[in-house]
């Protein structure tokens, strides 16, 4: 797509990934972009790149702008390859000893991924490179998402390029909040959810610390999706919000099953929630993708996990999912397991004690059916959600 002017003398470049559909296994329904920039001053500086595949997309857009050889700086935020794939070849294009500006772990970081010996200008957190009219400052951000991630904040514009920082895996025309509206905000959701939700604790002090340093944000601009112009404060308290995990009355019931047994057993806990005034989900985890079920696991209070056991273990779907959630360590979370069985029966036992490896507040030692539930055997599975719906906050 062409670059877009999205302040004066500064350029989105157009680089959208309409099909990309699993990102390192996030579905990405709606495809993604990989926002990079470029700011025509006296020295004109290029912050990020894209994915390998697309830089030729990339320097083509570039050269619609200004000859790629004018560019005097290049700004690498994060080291991550869907923003750094294209490096090698444009600073190939560009000039291998054209000054690479990164923070130090970028520069560690970027070393490991590519062997030229580029000309790596390490830069602190707070530090500052005049462009000429304009003035940019550079914020560590660690772990927002890797340890190299730094945010550049235009002084002058009031623009944040904050990397994958308030990121959404969106590929549309719409280039700013205002033209999508509130349909952008399950995209902010499902990203905070399955890439940052691990480093909330650190995103909390992040805000705090913008907040604190009282910066004027006219525009955040993110490496993937849309530019928040409208109101970037909705997506900043989005993200307290997200970061503090407070439970809702809300619960999912995740499960996979062989013979419809498990699964009668889920409806049956997810018609009591229901009767309990939860706010339940139930999710089959052959037919939901796991970084769905983890954008709904954000903020709910309970996470009821059902498996049938396979061969003495857990089915491998619900393995899966045990291994993706346990990865981005939700907080603040009650926790239960149930399934059915034939005759050993290990698979409920095994997800409770993974869950209480989670830290989850286990409320029940989990409910075990042998076979096929009758009506009356499902009665465990009601009492169960009685427990949960009674153990929810209020709301
Ligand atoms: Fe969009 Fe962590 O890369």
């Amino acid at each position: 797509m062409k670059p877009m002017e999205i302040k004066e003398g500064i350029y989105w470049l157009g680089v959208i990934d309409w099909n990309v559909r699993d990102f390192h296994g996030y579905s990405t329904y709606q495809g993604t972009t990989y926002n990079s920039f470029l700011i025509m001053d006296e020295k004109i500086t290029l912050i990020d790149t894209a994915k390998k595949e697309f830089t030729d997309e990339l320097l083509y857009n570039i050269s619609q702008i200004v000859d790629p050889k004018k560019i005097d700086y290049v700004i690498s935020n994060h080291t991550e390859m869907d923003h750094s794939g294209g490096l090698p070849r444009v600073m190939h294009k560009i000039g291998e000893d054209k000054p690479l500006y990164c923070s130090k772990m970028g520069q560690k970081n970027l070393s490991k991924h590519f062997p030229q010996k580029w000309n790596y200008q390490p830069v602190e957190n707070g530090g500052e490179l005049s462009l000429g009219k304009r003035t940019l400052t550079f914020l560590e951000t660690r772990m927002v998402h890797w340890p190299d991630s730094m945010f550049t904040y235009a002084n002058e514009d009031r623009i944040l390029f904050s990397s994958d920082g308030f990121g959404q895996h969106y590929a549309g025309l719409e280039r700013f909040d205002d033209q999508v509206g509130d349909a952008i905000m399950p995209h902010a959701k499902k990203y905070f959810a399955n890439i940052l939700l691990l480093y909330a604790p650190l995103i909390l002090k992040l805000v705090e610390k913008v907040t604190e340093m009282g910066l004027p944000i006219d525009m955040i601009c993110p490496d993937h999706g849309i530019f928040w112009r409208k109101d970037p404060s909705k997506i900043i308290n989005a993200y307290v919000e997200w970061s503090a995990q407070k439970p809702k009355r809300k619960a999912v019931v995740v499960y996979d099953t062989m013979w419809h047994s498990t699964e009668a057993m889920g409806e049956a806990i997810i018609n009591a929630l229901g009767e309990e005034g939860v706010d339940a989900r139930l999710m089959h985890l052959r037919n939901c993708h796991r970084s769905d079920v983890m954008t709904e696991v954000l903020d709910a209070g309970a996470i009821i996990i059902g498996s049938p056991t396979l061969n003495n273990g857990i089915f491998p779907t619900v393995s899966d999912f045990l291994t993706y959630m346990k990865g981005l360590k939700p907080l603040n979370k009650i926790g239960a397991a149930f399934g059915s069985f034939g005759w050993s029966g290990e698979a409920a036992k095994l997800v409770t004690k993974e869950l209480e490896q989670m830290k989850f507040d286990i409320i029940d030692p989990g409910v075990r059916i042998q076979y096929v539930p009758d009506d009356k055997s499902l009665d465990a599975c009601r009492e169960l959600a009685k427990k949960i719906a009674d153990a929810l906050p209020a709301e």
